[in-house]
């Protein structure tokens, strides 16, 4: 019998935490003691979290989402942007009096525990952390927690190195109807504002019959959506391939002979049945590739919905981004894509203000902005990190240049998502019902396959199903749909 969310295949490693989680949970037995996680990261960060949940329910511990019932406090970290860690700083200093009374271990993880100087930080300032752990350390939580209960000492368990790709944690999902599936680790991109590839280290692909297993059993689970995540996923196996084209991985067990690329691994997990949505994030528009456009073409669960970061629109900035396409690049792709896929819409993120940016450059951006018309934008403003090329660039530009920029960007992205909302009214949209909805009980709620939300009324079956509905109302932010 397996335990709640366990996997068959397992690394050797994974086998001696089972042992572990056993050995907690013995030691929790009868206590009702209860755990909460704080997720201040992407969606990668958020599917560790599930796994977390996984490692800790399997551990005896039962979710909380108060913090001050919590025995166990877990932080899931994210450094890409500088503003989370004022976050972090002032929940785990709320924390301290909360500590004794509820007997409670604290434990810091994630992405900034990697920065050297914040799980110094960490350690030095807030005593009342007990364990500090990185990205590549994420399945010895239930070593770690043992270590804790047992011999009462603080721990900080960080690897520099990459870490393997762990099969066979225990997961418990947050979502009812989209299931996340990190499918790669890492990133070897490094873009020059972006902290990231330090702090996950080098591109490493899960096996393909890993991820089908995974993609099978949450179909048996009843969910009808899948995301699948990385950090770059149409790199997905390259470095493999590469590897073995050099001679330096030999395929042994045949592990890549069906599937050796992206697009191959989409068009077998379109076959899934049960499964009637797909979508992924985040591709790189300089390994968007042909054949997964096909593919997307070619599939009919594949979301005709893309997530193609932009970053910036002018070519100077995303040469010194290190992106290495060029606008006129980004804009052929987006061509190319909806002459092969009529329909195909696109959501971005972009970075307004990184080092050298000019009142020119950033007019680019808009142009393309205006160009594409995107269904979603993602906007940040640079923010600089220790470690990056981006940091030691002399031309920082000035903070109120760089809001009143994010202000003109905003500006043109709502206009143009206001104008591009009138166009669904009347239409009719697929919908993935999620449940109720929270302003409103009488109503359902639900999403479009280009991430829409749509409320409408209707019967409480319809939950978890995909229904066709006549859209009838605009409100910006969500659309009313009717049942026809
Ligand atoms: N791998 C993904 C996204 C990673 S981080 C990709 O390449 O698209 C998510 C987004 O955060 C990025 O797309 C970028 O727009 C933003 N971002 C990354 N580093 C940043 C920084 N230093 N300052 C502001 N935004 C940043
Ligand atoms: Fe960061 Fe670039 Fe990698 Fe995305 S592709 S995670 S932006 S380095
Ligand atoms: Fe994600 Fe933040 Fe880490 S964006 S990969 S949680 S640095």
């Amino acid at each position: 019998m397996l335990e709640k969310g366990m996997k068959q295949y397992m690394n050797k490693e994974i086998e001696e935490q089972k042992e572990y989680i056993k050995k907690v949970e013995r030691l929790n037995a009868g206590k009702s003691l209860k755990y909460t996680i704080i997720t201040m990261g992407c969606q990668l960060n958020e599917n560790d979290s599930e796994k977390i949940s996984g490692m800790a329910e399997n551990m005896g511990y039962i979710r909380t989402d108060k913090l001050e019932n919590a025995n166990l406090v877990i932080f899931n970290t994210c450094c890409v942007r500088e503003n989370a860690e004022e976050r972090l700083f002032g929940k785990v200093g709320e924390l301290k009096n909360l500590k004794e009374k509820n007997n409670m271990i604290i434990a810091v993880g994630g992405c900034m525990m990697q920065e050297k100087n914040m799980a110094e930080k960490i350690k030095k300032s807030y005593p009342q952390v007990d364990l500090i752990f990185g990205t590549h350390t994420l399945h010895k939580l239930p070593e770690d927690i043992y270590n804790i209960l047992e011999n009462r000492k603080k721990i900080q368990d960080i690897l520099d190195i990459d870490g393997e790709v762990y099969e066979g944690l225990p997961i418990v999902r947050d979502s009812k109807v989209q299931a996340s599936i990190t499918i790669m680790y890492g990133c070897n991109n490094f873009c020059s504002y972006c902290i990231v590839p330090y702090v996950r280290g080098r591109e490493r692909s899960r096996r393909p019959a890993d991820i089908i297993e995974e993609a099978k059993e949450v179909a048996k689970q009843g969910y009808k959506e899948i995301m699948l995540l990385g950090q770059n996923v149409n790199s997905y196996l390259r470095n493999e391939m590469e590897l073995i084209k050099e001679g330096k991985l030999v395929d042994k067990d045949g592990d890549y002979k069906e599937i050796d690329s992206f697009a191959k691994l989409l068009r077998e997990l379109d076959k899934i049945e049960g499964i009637e949505r797909i979508r992924f994030i985040s591709p790189h528009p300089k390994d968007f590739t042909d054949d997964v456009i096909e593919a997307i073409r070619d599939c009919d669960k594949i979301c005709k919905f893309v997530h193609l970061p932009l970053q910036s629109g002018s070519t100077n900035m995303l040469k010194i981004m290190n992106r290495r396409y060029t606008k006129e690049d980004y804009l052929n792709l987006v061509e190319k894509m909806r002459k092969m896929i009529p329909d195909i819409k696109f959501s971005t993120d972009i970075i307004v203000g990184f080092a050298g940016e000019t009142e020119e450059d950033f007019e680019e951006t808009l142009d393309v902005v205006k160009k594409v018309g995107f269904e979603q934008v993602f906007m940040f403003i640079y923010s600089r990190r220790v470690g990056t090329p981006g940091d030691k660039m002399q031309n920082q530009i000035p903070e109120d240049i760089k809001h009143k920029r994010f202000d003109r960007l905003k500006k043109l992205v709502e206009e143009q998502i206001a104008e591009k909302s009138k166009e669904i009214v009347d239409t009719m949209q697929k919908v993935l019902v999620e449940g109720f909805s929270k302003g409103n009980e009488e109503m359902l709620t639900g999403r479009t396959e280009s991430n829409k939300v749509v409320v409408f009324k209707g019967d409480e079956n319809l939950i978890n199903t995909i229904v066709e509905l006549e859209i009838v109302e605009n409100h910006l932010w969500y659309f009313v749909g009717k049942v026809v």
